[in-house]
């Protein structure tokens, strides 16, 4: 069963996240080349080379979005701020009608009643900083720092929560390691250096956000319940060591000041110089974490050189991602981000849902799995709730279908169905659910 509004402590947030990108349509508005369109116009990258050159065409049609959020009896929303889209050539000159579009944007939120959430960062790198080596180069804290004062000092007085960066991991180790996300490589000196420089540009990030007075700073990191596909110790070392470079290291660096050990084993001689310094920096308080949830992965050893590990398929039910659902570790890393990184400071699921076989037929959406996706991992966000977490809210992915990245326009997440041909939004089942769940007592 759905939980509602009433089963959560009073004043607790319900939202949905989008991101720029997957969303807009980038080929509108004047915005720049981003890694992402020539990662996807580059063979064998993603699902049929879709980009997003249309994507839902929000752009155009984010009034009629704005309204299914506020006609959901959502009260925040998760969206971002394409770097390319404010700054086309990454740096220098602004696009106005990038600037405008967010300004607008954000007083049609407030219009609505609606808290707007963004996120500075959310993949879509500017192509010509991709061509200075992108997140390899250590430039990139002061680019970032600079696209930050740009868009925050035009909207940053009206928001209600920014973050600088979405799921580092993803921009790190997903996109320099795995190659599975622009700029596609696959090489361990790059990941290192990346996934420091993500931390040195976060930093920097909340650094200017405060000197421009602005409050409710955070940060948004992914994580993945690493479980051992079996008892040996051999699996088991194999998971710790996934759950370290996944799971802890960006917390680590920020509320530590330190990477953890296991991690280091890989990286240390591929470490950008003088790393060690950079923690001053990297450590800028915060005022909330988000954690973003969907999956457990089982981790097997592997031949070949580290992390010498592998996934392998599990048993539970999965979505149409292939992912395992399991709710247990929502709990699991609430409770474990509490105690062992943030203390008392504000918690808050800023991603949370599933890909399903979705169809529309006869104008309507039943995607039940969905919605009982959403009750267990509602339920579960309860639980760490009533072991003492400070959870204040719980956002999910995501308000619309939308580009899936690699996966392209196949796997749809949305609370609201999207015909991409005709652009037609559709809610689902699972948004009369929550629209129900959610409205006020
Ligand atoms: C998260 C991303 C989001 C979307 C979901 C399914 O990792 O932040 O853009 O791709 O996964």
């Amino acid at each position: 069963m759905l939980p509602t509004r009433a089963d959560f402590p009073p004043g607790f947030l319900f939202g949905a996240a989008t991101s720029s990108y997957q969303i807009e349509g980038h080929t509108f508005g004047g915005a720049g080349v981003t890694h992402w369109d020539t990662f996807a116009a580059t063979p064998g990258n993603v699902v049929r080379a879709e980009n997003g050159d249309t994507a839902c065409d929000h752009y155009h049609r984010w009034p009629a979005d704005l309204d299914l959020l506020r006609d959901g009896n959502f009260d925040v929303y998760r969206f971002s701020t394409s770097w390319a889209r404010v700054l086309p050539e990454g740096r220098g000159a602004a696009n106005p009608e990038g600037l405008d579009f967010y300004d607008r944007l954000v007083d049609g939120l407030l219009e609505r009643g609606l808290k707007p959430a963004a996120t500075l960062y959310h993949w879509e790198l500017p192509a010509p900083l991709a061509d200075l080596g992108g997140w390899r180069n250590r430039d990139i804290a002061g680019w970032f720092g600079d696209f930050t004062e740009v868009i925050m000092r035009r909207i940053g007085d009206r928001l209600w929560s920014a973050a600088p960066i979405n799921e580092p991991w993803c921009v790190g180790w997903l996109s320099h390691f795995l190659g599975h996300h622009a700029p596609g490589l696959r090489d361990i000196r790059a990941t290192a250096h990346a996934m420091h420089h993500v931390m040195l540009a976060h930093g920097t990030a909340i650094g200017v956000m405060r000197d421009l007075g602005m409050k409710n700073l955070g940060g948004v990191f992914n994580f993945e319940y690493a479980q051992p596909a079996d008892d040996t110790p051999e699996a088991a070392r194999a998971a710790a060591l996934y759950d370290a470079y996944y799971n802890q290291f960006f917390l680590s660096g920020i509320f530590k000041g330190r990477y953890p050990d296991l991690v280091m084993e890989g990286f240390a001689p591929h470490m950008p110089k003088n790393w060690q310094d950079d923690f001053a920096v990297i450590q800028a308080p915060l005022d909330w974490v988000g954690l973003n949830y969907y999956t457990r992965k089982l981790i097997a050893p592997a031949p070949g050189p580290w992390p010498a590990h592998q996934e392998v398929p599990g048993p539970l039910p999965k979505t149409a991602m292939e992912w395992e659902i399991y709710p247990q570790g929502l709990t699991h890393f609430l409770t474990m981000v509490a105690r062992d990184y943030t203390g008392t400071l504000p918690l808050y699921v800023t991603e949370n849902g599933m890909a399903g076989y979705d169809e529309l037929v006869a104008g309507a959406v039943d995607d039940q799995p969905r919605i009982d996706y959403l009750a267990a991992h509602l339920n579960a966000a309860r639980d760490a709730i009533a072991q003492g977490v400070p959870l204040n809210g719980y956002f999910t992915w995501s308000l619309l279908d939308n580009y899936e990245w690699s996966l392209g326009y196949e796997k749809r997440f949305g609370l609201v169905h999207m015909d991409f041909d005709s652009l037609q939004r559709t809610p689902k089942a699972s948004y009369h659910a929550l629209r129900a769940a959610f409205a006020q007592g």
